[in-house]
């Protein structure tokens, strides 16, 4: 897969260039430990190596260069046993397949080599620091030395809109593991609705998702982004994150919450009541984000605009927001007037991949970009009434509901890869009442509250 993702930038590539990218380096938390570490996803989507300090150079048609050398940390079998194993360029060359791997310390000396020689040079300038400055040093030494008929490349190209839109077309492995992620944070998602009941706290909830996505196999942390387990008026925060606070009875939960499988992201949003049964507010807001919802997902078909379920979802909000009292007047004043956005707050889709707000342009010549085969995204609206906004009835205040599905592009149907977790009312309160499965714990402290 990876050396198919290098094969396809090289033939964006012309005789006499020149690429180079930097992986991510490990960023200190405090002291002598480290933040987790995660590859930067293009830099994954490169090489598939997953070590701290890497950087990758392709090239085509430069004389005495191969057409990709992986730079890596080489084997040190002191620092391995204190931080752990690392690939070293022949296992670099052997396990991932590369042509050419060598010392991440020869960078510079290879790739300055190498810029002597080139006509272009891609990089993504802002993005490192490290390899802004060494590329900046480089062009300027090689442009003293034109008595010596060198000069240096005569146009730095971004690489992003060429790998951006490669990303944007997922392949049928990547596929795969995206439908891997959902199936996984379905799990997850049924489990928390299993398990909730009056009393446990948004963090419980938050460790079962957790132990479900490492469980299965998510790379690192197990999540595609910090899990959102927003209890009652907490879900009127669109990136609640604290997941501190006690689930109470007649609240509703709304959990964002998805997985990483090989770097691959999955981002589902479902919200179900804490005691199990919807309260008739509660159950009318949901409807109507439910209507949105289901009929946005169905414009999710090749040919269509990416901004279409949006606009779509958008509209039947805006018949909620009447039909609710929210908001007086037609659809069309309110959507001119534009009065539903302080309830609706945020868009309705984004691209989805190995980020969760995926690479990839929105618009061409200024229009939304036609959606094509391969192409995933989430569809995810919402309603948002903060529990002390006067304009809204008072029955409805401090409640937020979204509910957000990954959607495939393909040549018919949309596939929806999170199918599995349930949606309808019945469906989340036949899940909220399913029996919890005993969770591994030997119970012998209290939950703290
Ligand atoms: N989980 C972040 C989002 O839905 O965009
Ligand atoms: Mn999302
Ligand atoms: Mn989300």
């Amino acid at each position: 897969m990876f050396a198919s993702h290098r094969r396809a930038f090289l033939d964006h590539m012309e005789d006499g260039d020149l690429a180079l990218f930097q992986g991510a380096h490990l960023m200190v938390r405090n002291h002598d430990v480290d933040f987790p570490f995660r590859q930067q996803s293009e830099f994954w989507y490169l090489t598939g190596c997953n070590e701290p300090e890497a950087a990758l150079i392709l090239a085509k048609g430069i004389e005495d260069m191969p057409s990709e050398i992986l730079f890596v940390l080489p084997r040190d079998p002191e620092r391995e046993t204190w931080v752990g194993r690392r690939l070293g360029p022949e296992g670099a060359m052997e396990k991932l397949g590369f042509v050419s791997a060598r010392n991440h310390e020869e960078f510079s000396e290879v790739a300055g080599a190498a810029l002597a020689k080139a006509k272009r040079v891609w990089a993504r300038l802002g993005d490192h620091e490290e390899l802004d400055g060494f590329l900046l040093r480089s062009l300027a030494e090689l442009r003293k030395k034109g008595r010596m008929g060198i000069s240096p490349p005569s146009s730095i190209l971004d690489p992003g809109p060429v790998l951006d839109d490669l990303r944007l077309h997922k392949s049928a492995t990547e596929l795969e593991h995206m439908r891997r992620a959902a199936a996984v944070s379905a799990e997850a998602h049924l489990l928390a609705m299993a398990l909730c009941q009056p009393g446990t706290m948004e963090y419980e909830l938050e460790a079962v998702l957790h132990y479900t996505f490492r469980r299965h196999g998510c790379n690192d942390a197990g999540w595609a982004y910090p899990s959102i387990v927003a209890s009652g008026a907490n879900a009127c925060i669109l990136h609640y994150t604290e997941n501190n606070q006690k689930c109470s009875d007649g609240e509703l939960v709304l959990i964002d919450a998805g997985g990483e499988y090989q770097h691959y992201a999955a981002d589902i949003t479902r919200c179900f009541p804490v005691n199990g049964k919807f309260l008739p507010a509660q159950r009318r807001v949901y409807e109507w984000v439910l209507k949105a919802q289901e009929a946005a997902v169905d414009t999710v078909r090749a040919g269509n605009p990416f901004h279409q379920t949006h606009e779509v979802a958008t509209r039947i909000l805006c018949e909620g927001l009447l039909d609710l009292g929210v908001l007086q007047g037609s659809v069309d004043e309110v959507m001119s007037a534009q009065s539903f956005k302080r309830y609706t707050i945020h868009n309705t889709s984004h691209w989805l991949g190995l980020d969760v707000h995926d690479c990839g342009a929105y618009y061409q010549q200024m229009e939304s970009r036609a959606l094509e085969p391969g192409m995933v995204l989430t569809v995810e609206p919402g309603l948002y009434f903060a529990p002390d906004d006067t304009s809204v009835p008072e029955e409805f205040r401090g409640i937020g509901i979204r509910i957000e599905d990954d959607v495939v592009v393909t040549g018919g149907h949309p596939e929806v890869l999170t199918a599995a977790t349930p949606k309808s009312v019945e469906a989340i309160e036949d899940a909220c009442a399913q029996s919890a499965p005993a969770l591994p714990c030997l119970d012998s402290l209290e939950v703290a509250s």
